[in-house]
């Protein structure tokens, strides 16, 4: 059997081809207009792995959208790694912004990409990244060099909290045992200076429903009498961050760990170039927390964003009234050591506070998810660095990352395995966005790093053994 780089240059076409099927099918999680397509591609995920050599494969069933599981057994004594992904993705809207059908997928030239990307919903988040873990597996099993056992876990509702995955984690420990969990889930810095992610923020997800009088007024007749629950909600709203930009919910930062020197150094390892982001963003200035810069802002501080907001007439013209209803939903991205729960509750009660009597609120949280953190002493970070270096030929950097997978801190706590971020997209994506792509540079270089990882991560794993 030939070498894992000659057999991705000869396979190419067929390992482009393949994930382009797999985009075709629109698993939106979030609509339900969408859940047979959902359904058919957790079919689809069974059908590669069986077709990759996996000896057990399974679609589990949840309340939710069910788990494709599957396992890869050669010998007890050597460890396990248990690689995690998902096979939902986000919806496509606004689909008018899309050059070209989101599940039409299509190869185009970037810039950053002069081999091509594939372009479609999914390709990067999270598709294309699970999908290398298959063709990797299958590669090893071909040729004989698979060091360890595999199990895989493919979830269908990670973009919508993975609600029911929790339950699954929690009742099969001992199915899911594993020595590492591996997932391809986030990006690296870029094709010529990989990373590896050592850092997720957690997550808060709230939304505010502020009601004030019974029905819509002409606001003629009661403007200036009665409250206005949008004007409300937009004050409530401004009053979340203070002149320094800091969250002002009381206690807040309360659970929020200073960084020692040496970790923000290390945080630091990474150039973000303020210039280049405002140009690409069309932006004038970068704001947030003073005394930070955005590095930090955007993955070691916690941060508040309103993802949405509306009531009131927004059609064509004008139309004068004072509301009935305002809403807003809030995201909340934390810092390690912060519990969702509690800051869900904490954002409730201020909310609460700060509400005149003149309006009702009604607060309801969303799923969300604790930080986690990766040291780069841990062996499966030691493993996936040697990877990376032999694969690209430059050794990766530690980013921590702004983004959350709200599973990961779950499989710490309830199986007690760190989980190694081997992301290959960059930022540049578009993940969530319209226009989402995946490089075939990224796709065919994850096929070739996951080998690498494999065999060092075993190597490493029994020579530790050995020495006890
Ligand atoms: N894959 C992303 C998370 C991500 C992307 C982390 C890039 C780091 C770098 C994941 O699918 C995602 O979108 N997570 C959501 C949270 C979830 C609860 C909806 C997020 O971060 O907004
Ligand atoms: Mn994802
Ligand atoms: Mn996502």
């Amino acid at each position: 059997m030939q070498n894992v780089q000659s057999y991705i240059q000869d396979q190419k076409e067929v390992l482009v081809s393949e994930l382009i099927e797999l985009l075709k099918i629109p698993s939106i999680s979030t609509d339900s207009a969408f859940s047979q397509d959902v359904l058919n591609m957790a079919e689809a995920v069974y059908n590669s792995l069986k077709a990759a050599g996996c000896d057990v494969v399974e679609v589990c069933d949840t309340l939710g959208y069910p788990i494709v599981y599957a396992e890869k057994n050669i010998d007890p004594k050597l460890p396990t790694v248990l690689v995690y992904g998902h096979y939902d993705v986000q919806p496509a809207d606004p689909i008018e912004l899309w050059d070209h059908p989101p599940f039409d997928p299509i190869i185009k030239t970037t810039d950053i990409h002069p081999d091509g990307a594939i372009f479609s919903r999914g390709a990067s988040d999270d598709k294309g990244q699970f999908y290398m873990h298959i063709k990797a597996l299958e590669y090893m099993i071909k040729a004989g060099t698979l060091p360890c056992n595999v199990k895989f876990m493919i979830e269908g509702e990670e973009e919508v909290g993975s609600g029911h995955l929790n339950d699954f984690v929690k009742n099969n420990k001992e199915k899911l045992k594993n020595d590492i969990i591996l997932i391809s889930d986030t990006g690296m810095i870029s094709n010529k200076q990989p990373s590896v992610t050592t850092g997720l923020r957690g997550i808060c997800m709230v939304e505010v429903e502020v009601t004030g009088p019974n029905r819509d007024l002409h606001s003629g007749l009661y403007g200036g009498a009665v409250s206005n629950p949008i004007n409300i909600l937009a004050k409530m709203i401004g009053s979340m961050h203070d002149y320094q930009n800091r969250i002002t919910i009381p206690g807040f930062y309360n659970d929020v760990l200073p960084l020692s020197e040496k970790e923000r150094q290390e945080v630091n390892q990474v150039n973000l170039d303020d210039e280049k982001i405002k140009e690409d963003l069309s932006i004038e200035k970068l704001s947030g927390e003073e005394g930070f810069n955005t590095l930090e802002r955007t993955t070691i501080r916690p941060s508040l964003d309103v993802n949405g907001i509306w009531g009131g007439y927004t059609g064509e013209g004008s139309k004068t009234i004072i509301p009935s209803k305002a809403y807003a939903k809030i995201s909340i991205r934390l810092a390690p050591n912060q519990k969702h729960e509690e800051v869900s509750l904490m954002l409730k009660n201020y909310l609460q506070e700060i509400a005149p009597k003149s309006v009702k609120l009604n607060v309801i949280s969303h799923h969300g998810g604790e930080a986690y953190l990766m040291p780069t002493d841990d062996i499966g970070y030691l493993a996936a660095e040697k990877a990376y270096e032999e694969a690209f030929n430059v050794k990766p950097i530690p980013q921590r990352s702004g983004g959350s997978i709200p599973v990961v801190k779950l499989f710490e706590e309830e199986l007690g395995s760190k989980s190694v971020l081997m992301g290959f997209g960059l930022d540049s994506d578009a993940i969530h966005s319209p226009n989402e792509h995946f490089g075939i540079f990224n796709y065919l270089k994850g096929i070739e790093t996951i080998p690498s990882f494999f065999k060092h991560f075993t190597k490493m794993v029994m020579e530790s053994n050995r020495s006890l």
